[in-house]
């Protein structure tokens, strides 16, 4: 069944890859981006709330709901300059964790609650928040250079789990998502995953997102991820 679909960073890395598959299989995707590519894409800054408010009223003129969310845009330090090397709680900036925080949290938080009206007139819809396993209490703490960014993925899971108690009444299902380790710009050469191949792991990973799953922190595999 085509189902209407939002995608944020759908510009490059794991965002482009979900639009195309989606594309591919029949969806209506809404593909928003920072800097669109063709007429069919929509801007879209998430640290920006007039980006936000002129997105979702272009959005409800294109559409009269919304079947799929995916918060997908986000970043790390380095997109704020950070030293590679020093990311870790005794040298980030806290400017730099506090610009992490305002797109992984706040842009996630704003968007979703702009988008409510669309997102309850579906009856079923489903919001995918990507996380991180570096977002985890238990593989966070032992690893990851990027403090920001996994205290920025920590707060997201929980803002996830916050918004599926919330919103399970609309019907709405709500979950965190574990990408896996992906060759994008974010990942780098090294990481062990394609995006072409992962991504068609999360599409399954959505379309077989059932309400009881409400909440849950899932990996790629649909498996569940230890908060
Ligand atoms: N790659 C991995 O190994 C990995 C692992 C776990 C989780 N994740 C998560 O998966 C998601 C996608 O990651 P990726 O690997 O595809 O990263 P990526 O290649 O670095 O792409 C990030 C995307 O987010 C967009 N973006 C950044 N800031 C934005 C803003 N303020 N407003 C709107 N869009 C913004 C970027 O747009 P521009 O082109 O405009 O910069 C780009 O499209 C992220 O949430 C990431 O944290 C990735």
């Amino acid at each position: 069944m085509t189902q209407k679909v939002v995608i944020t960073g759908a510009g490059r890395g794991l965002g482009a890859v979900l639009a195309d598959l989606g594309t591919n299989a029949g969806h209506d995707v809404q593909a928003a981006m920072r800097s669109p590519k063709k007429a069919s894409d929509l801007q879209l800054d998430v640290d920006s709330e007039e980006s936000i408010a002129a997105f979702v009223e272009t959005l409800t003129n294109r559409l009269d709901q919304v079947d799929v969310l995916i918060n997908n845009a986000g970043v790390d330090a380095r997109a704020f300059g950070a030293d590679p090397d020093k990311r870790g709680p005794f040298d980030v900036s806290g400017d730099d964790l506090l610009a992490t925080m305002r797109t992984n949290v706040v842009g996630p938080m704003l968007l979703t609650r702009a988008m409510l009206p669309l997102l309850r007139a579906a009856g079923d819809a489903k919001i995918i928040n990507m996380s991180s396993q570096l977002g985890s209490m238990v593989v966070g703490g032992s690893v990851g250079e990027d403090v920001a960014y996994g205290s920025s993925k920590a707060a997201l899971n929980l803002l996830t789990v916050r918004t599926a108690h919330l919103l399970a009444p609309d019907g709405i299902t709500t979950i965190a998502l574990h990408p896996g380790w992906l060759r994008t710009d974010m990942g780098g050469e090294s990481a062990p995953l394609g995006s072409d191949e992962t991504g068609q792991r999360i599409w399954e990973v959505i379309n077989s997102l059932t309400p009881d799953q409400n909440g849950s922190f899932l990996t790629f595999e649909g498996t569940h991820h230890d908060w």
